[in-house]
């Protein structure tokens, strides 16, 4: 059915699938714009569509959120929703997606990479290569089969980073603080220390948080095998880079690859500084461990998936910032969906309407926030509309919506 109603605005040069995804899905009234939009500008925008398609640039501050009285939806196209007042859109009646999964394959597979090239030593031999020297031998060469990979944070990106490592032969443990179900053999490690003490290669995939904040530092590297590798691909306050490099000048630490720093250029324009800019044995990358195609391309269909399906069935599973109800499909019934302050007697008063009019109530799922309900309820009735202003005039209500 085509939902040509639905305005849908995409910023910051969403991949053009997310447009396919919505057409396939019948919405057809898609702008999709290369910036990002802020101040007036943005508000007068979110103020005109049903559903909004941001990445990390567009900030949606309560302000914003005030002026989107028509919106739905916000989908972040992106891992992150720190972009997003996520309580101000949630109090708003406003549910947050994301893509929190779409490019973990991607920076799995360039940890890989980066595994094979430093055991190798090929940054040091290719550096050498471009300034004219031929550096042909075997020494401090290193087949990646049967060594071990230490993997810090056995998450989404963690784990399948195992599967894929033991795919190459090599022997993974992983140190995580949640109990971890191990995939294929890997093997947890009891401490942090233990990991450091058999690993060849140190792997980090944590988030950043107080606990992890300079986790590697002079003290942790130091308990490392010497010669060991480091690989950070998680957030760039997890590893101290001035001890980092102390200990790469030392030799404790024999290479390591860093996609992420804790100062980092904010555009491609600005030059990028840093003491591990000098080391031939350390691989740079510019935070592109998740920045694939593929990621591009799985995100967009991600993100317009989820937004969709809260759209047209109600279902807000995944949502960020908001109660999750999971429904099944209603068809040959009318759905409502209430938003609501999450105060005592508000699903009295929403069933005092219904029983008023004589309404059967054939399915309701109902979960809550602190501070908001939502509640999905079918109805077997041909017009819900007739009774839609009662429940807006429920004191506690924040938006109703009637789905086709
Ligand atoms: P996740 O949430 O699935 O996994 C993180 C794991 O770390 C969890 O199992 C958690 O229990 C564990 N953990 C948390 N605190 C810990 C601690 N103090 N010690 C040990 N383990 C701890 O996250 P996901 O998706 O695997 O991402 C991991 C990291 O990769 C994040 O920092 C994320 O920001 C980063 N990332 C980087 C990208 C890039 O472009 N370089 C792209 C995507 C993610």
């Amino acid at each position: 059915m085509a939902r040509n109603d639905t305005r849908v605005l995409l910023l910051e040069g969403i991949h053009e699938t997310a447009v396919d995804s919505f057409a396939a899905a019948g919405y057809l009234n898609v702008e999709r714009l290369k910036h990002s939009l802020a101040g007036p500008d943005l508000s007068s925008a979110i103020a005109d569509v049903d559903l909004i398609g941001i990445r990390s640039r567009t900030q949606i501050n309560a302000g914003a959120i005030a002026a989107a009285k028509r919106l739905k939806a916000i989908g972040c196209f992106c891992i992150g929703t720190n972009q997003v007042d996520l309580d101000s859109s949630r109090r708003e009646g406003i549910p947050v997606f994301n893509a929190p999964f779409s490019n973990t394959r991607s920076v799995a597979e360039l940890a890989i990479a980066d595994i094979i090239l430093l055991m190798r030593g090929i940054p040091e031999k290719s550096a050498r290569a471009r300034r004219g020297e031929w550096a042909k031998t075997a020494r401090n060469a290193h087949e990646v089969r049967g060594k071990c990979l230490g993997i810090v944070g056995y998450g989404r990106i963690g784990s399948q980073l195992g599967i894929l490592a033991e795919g190459l032969g090599m022997r993974v443990l992983y140190y995580d603080i949640e109990h971890k179900l191990p995939l294929g053999n890997a093997a947890p490690a009891t401490t942090l220390e233990e990991l450091f003490a058999e690993a060849d290669v140190v792997s980090l995939h944590v988030p950043e948080t107080p606990a992890t904040r300079n986790m590697i530092d002079a003290d942790a590297l130091h308990r490392m095998r010497p010669g060991s590798l480091l690989i950070n691909a998680a957030r760039g306050s997890v590893v101290d880079i001035e001890a980092l490099a102390k200990a790469l000048s030392s030799g404790q630490i024999g290479g390591a690859a860093i996609d992420v720093f804790p100062v980092e250029p904010k555009s491609n324009q600005e030059i990028f500084e840093s003491p591990l800019r000098e080391f031939d044995n350390v691989i740079l990358t510019p935070h592109i461990g998740g920045a694939t195609e593929e990621a591009q391309f799985n995100i967009a269909r991600e993100v317009v998936a989820k937004l969709v399906k809260y759209h047209a069935n109600g279902s807000s599973v995944s949502a960020v910032n908001f109660p999750q109800v999971t429904i099944p499909d209603h068809e040959g019934r009318r759905r409502i969906l209430h938003i609501h302050r999450n105060e005592p007697g508000v699903m009295e008063q929403i069933n005092r309407v219904f029983s008023a009019h004589g309404v059967n109530v054939a399915a309701q799922y109902l979960e809550t926030y602190a501070d908001v309900g939502y509640v999905v309820m079918d109805i077997e009735l041909e017009d819900a509309v007739s009774f839609l202003s009662e429940l807006e005039a429920i004191p506690a209500t924040i938006r109703v919506r009637v789905l086709r």
